[in-house]
């Protein structure tokens, strides 16, 4: 048994990186479509394909479950997967929004994400879910994604771009998702201008939900076997996906191949 987790690129390792803790015995496909990225600026249409032909590409691999280990393509694209598609597929939005609402105290929760994602309502709508009454502050924060992929991570100039997106949710909010793959990275650089909001990563349920659904299905492997190893297919930029992608993974990444979709 397998299981094939995909990303729009690079960002997808943090949440590979937490699927990896809780069950570092099963083997995993990781897809990177570094070729089309970023998937947050384009249309709801071209990100149902791509993700369609991801899904398409592991399925050859006999993945029995996949993890859409991007924001933007969970919010455009996973109810319709779900739909095309047999084996059970997650993504990162329901965990986020349901850890969302068990962090909170005062019900008022930030959101985030890439343009797309914010634009989608996608987390808004699994919030209310959970808590009807839950109040959602929303915002599109697209210079966060140039920044980690430049190492930005902290100093003057990233401080700069996070008060410029944050600070009027400053006094409002108790809780703030993460709602895009690369932001864990500023995750300490966030806490410290605002130590007083508890920082939600959907990784971390995400990769638990998975674990979940494979004990469910009988899909998990006897955990007494050894860690087993990833394989990791880009459609574009091997090296930088490979230097890039340590800061994610915070693990090395031997090998990477090429995949013309
Ligand atoms: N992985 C994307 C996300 O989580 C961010 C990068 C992109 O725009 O493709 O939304």
């Amino acid at each position: 048994m397998s299981i094939g987790v995909f990303d729009s690129g690079i960002g997808g390792l943090t949440v590979l990186k937490e699927i990896r803790k809780v069950l570092p015995n099963e083997k995993i496909y990781y897809f990177g479509d570094t070729a089309r990225v970023p998937y947050g600026e384009k249309t709801k249409e071209l990100i149902i394909r791509y993700s369609k032909e991801i899904v398409e590409f592991l399925l050859e691999k006999d993945v029995s479950a996949i993890v859409v280990a991007c924001n933007t393509a969970t919010a455009l694209a996973l109810k319709e997967l779900k739909e095309i598609f047999k084996i059970p597929i997650i993504g990162v939005i329901e965990a986020g929004a349901r850890t969302a609402i068990n962090t909170t105290k005062n019900g008022k929760i930030g959101v985030i994400g890439t343009k797309a994602t914010i634009n989608s309502e996608k987390y808004t709508e699994e919030i209310k879910l959970f808590n009807a009454e839950a109040e959602v502050f929303q915002k599109a924060c697209p210079l966060f994604v140039p920044a980690v992929e430049e190492g930005i991570l902290n100093g003057k100039l990233v401080n700069q771009i996070i008060k410029t997106y944050l600070d009027d949710f400053n006094e409002k909010i108790d809780t703030l998702i993460l709602g895009c793959t690369h932001y864990p990275l500023l995750k300490e650089a966030i806490s410290k201008i605002y130590p007083n909001i508890k920082i939600v990563d959907p990784a971390k349920e995400t990769a638990l939900d998975l674990k979940e659904i494979l004990k469910e299905n009988k899909f998990l492997k006897n955990d007494a076997q050894k860690n087993e190893e990833v394989k990791y297919y880009v459609t574009d930029g091997k090296e930088k996906f490979k230097e890039i992608g340590i800061m994610f993974l915070e693990e090395n990444i031997p090998t990477v191949e090429l995949i013309k979709l």
